[in-house]
Parts: structure tokens; C-alpha cells; sequence
């Protein structure tokens, strides 16, 4: 039995339904009841709450563990861990992020820290750091189709981005081989917003990047939690002074390549108001 804890989520849900697709008895702990994939088992509460994270952990050989940041991420992570030690979890699968122990991003401490937990706590482990989805582009999806801009900070520097159906597809092949180790993850090119911007208007919606000051990002998130505001302006400053370089895990780790982000342009080409799509 596998667990998947955030199965509601971007990369959770990928691996419910391609464990559900490939027979593997699995179950999803999940804080309102949802409609999973028939055969999934359901148990309802909130990680924090001992009581349905000790449910969800009983018989189970391996957890995806793949929390939502928040403010209580690095409380509730290592509540699992402890739990999954006491419950004899043989193998679990942490969702994590790149960067170093000291890194300038705070979510990329949380996860060394929760990292440092797991290992502490004997069970056999995969880390996967991937760095920014593809889908976080959908956050801009609405300004660009109404309006045909959004801001960033990082002005022509590459990024590394990747599907987040690979980080799933990644985690589903960790969890049922059991590859253990540590995997940055990254797509199969590092592209500029300005770049995305140019892909989007050659796919039919004339888009453009407008470079911002740190402080003009804030206020054009106004209203989103300050945590995520921090966040979005920490990983734009880490990419800036640290280049990023795509490399070749996941096509290793999955025998095919990544996934483009052109491709995920094209599917998504609706929701970006590009009319080629
Ligand atoms: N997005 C990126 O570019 C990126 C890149 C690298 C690393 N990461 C890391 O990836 C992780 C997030 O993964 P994701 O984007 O796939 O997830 P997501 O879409 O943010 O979804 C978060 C999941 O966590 C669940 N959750 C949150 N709090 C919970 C609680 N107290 N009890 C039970 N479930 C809870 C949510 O359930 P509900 O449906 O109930 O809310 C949801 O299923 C973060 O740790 C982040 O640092 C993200």
C-alpha cells in the first residue's frame, strides 16, 4: 500500500491517478472528501491531527509526501516523519526544492530541515527537488489572456523549469522501484520570462514580460499571503544570482525526455488566449 499525502495537489494528484492506473493498491489522506479515482482509499483529516495521520499510515510500505507550503509546512512534514517511523513505513518519497542548507529562499531551508528529519529517522528515502512548474505559469494565465503582460523580476535570465507531470512521473517510478537518493529535477531547457512571453505570442497571444523592481512585484501581488510573496521574490532573486543549467535526471530516471514547455503552452493555449492552440 502506497500513501500519497497531497494527492489533491499539482504534483499529488498526477501520482494518485498513474498508481491507481498501474494497479498499485493506494491511498490518499485528504482534509475534505474528494472524487478519486475508484479503488483509491480515502481517509479524511488534516496531517496535523494524529489521529487520521496514524488511519492513513497503518499497512503502508511506502508515502508520497507532497505537502502545500504554509506557515505550519515544516511542523506538519515532520509530524508524518515521526509517525511514519513509529508506523514501520519503509520507504518514503519527499517532495523538496533545490537550492543549498543555507539557502537565500526560506521554503528551501524548511524542506533541508525536513530532509535532515527523514534521514534522521532510518526510513529509506528519495528526495526530489524540482525547481518552478510549468503550471505556475497558469497563475498569470487570466492577466495574459485579458490583457497580454505580466511582471517578473528576473529580466532575461534562464530559468529552469519542468512539468510537474514529470516530478509525478518521477515519484511514481521512486515509490514502485524504490530509487532512493537525492534528484534535482529540472525540464530540458532554462528559458527567460521574456522567452515564455515570445513562445506565447508565435502560439497566437501577443505577450510581453515587463521587468519589475522587487518592490513593484509586491504590490502588484498585493493581497496574496506575505509567505508566498516572499517566496515568489526569493526564488526570482535566487535565479538571478545563481544560473540555473537543465539537466538530464529525469530522462535517466525515465528512460524518455521531459516534457516541453512548449507543449504545455500548446495544451494550455486556451487559458493563455492564444488562438493557435
Ligand atoms: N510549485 C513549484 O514550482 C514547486 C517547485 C519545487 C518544489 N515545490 C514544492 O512542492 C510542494 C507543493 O507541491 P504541489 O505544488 O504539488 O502541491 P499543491 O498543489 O500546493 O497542493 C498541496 C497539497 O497539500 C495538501 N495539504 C496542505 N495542507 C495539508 C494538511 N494540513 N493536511 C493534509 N493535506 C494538506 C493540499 O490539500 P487540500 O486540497 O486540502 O488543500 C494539497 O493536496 C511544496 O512543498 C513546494 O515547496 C513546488
Amino acid at each position: 500500500m502506497i500513501l500519497v499525502i497531497g494527492g489533491t495537489g499539482t504534483t499529488g494528484r498526477a501520482v494518485l491517478h498513474t498508481l491507481h492506473a498501474h494497479g498499485v493498491p493506494t491511498r490518499a489522506l485528504v482534509r475534505t472528501p474528494r472524487d478519486l479515482p475508484p479503488g483509491v482509499q480515502q481517509i479524511v483529516g488534516d496531517a496535523a491531527d494524529p489521529g487520521p495521520l496514524r488511519a492513513a499510515l497503518t499497512g503502508v510500505a511506502s508515502v508520497f509526501l507532497a505537502m502545500g507550503n504554509g506557515p505550519h509546512q515544516e511542523a506538519i512534514e515532520s509530524g508524518v516523519v515521526t509517525e511514519a517511523a513509529r508506523a514501520g513505513v519503509g520507504h518514503l518519497v519527499k517532495l523538496s526544492a533545490p537550492g543549498p542548507a543555507d539557502s537565500p529562499v526560506a521554503i528551501a531551508r524548511l524542506h533541508h530541515r525536513v530532509e535532515d528529519a527523514v534521514r534522521a529517522s532510518g526510513i529509506a528515502h528519495t528526495f526530489l527537488r524540482p525547481y518552478a512548474f510549468f503550471q505556475n505559469l497558469l497563475f498569470h494565465a487570466d492577466r495574459i489572456r485579458a490583457t497580454g503582460w505580466f511582471p517578473a523580476t528576473t529580466a532575461d535570465t534562464p530559468l529552469n523549469m519542468v512539468d510537474a507531470r514529470d516530478v509525478a512521473d518521477v515519484a511514481v517510478a521512486a515509490l514502485t522501484r524504490k530509487i532512493t537518493g537525492t534528484h534535482l529535477l529540472t525540464g530540458p531547457e532554462a528559458i527567460s520570462y521574456p522567452e515564455i512571453a515570445t513562445r506565447l505570442t508565435a502560439l497566437g497571444r501577443p505577450t510581453r514580460c515587463a521587468t519589475v523592481t522587487a518592490e513593484q512585484l509586491r504590490t502588484d501581488l498585493h493581497g496574496a499571503p506575505t509567505w508566498l510573496v516572499d517566496h515568489v521574490l526569493e526564488i526570482q532573486h535566487m535565479a538571478t544570482t545563481h544560473p540555473e543549467h537543465p539537466n538530464d535526471t529525469v530522462a535517466h530516471l525515465l528512460a524518455r525526455p521531459p516534457r516541453h514547455l512548449d507543449d504545455f503552452l500548446h495544451e494550455h493555449a486556451t487559458a493563455f488566449g492564444a488562438a493557435r492552440g
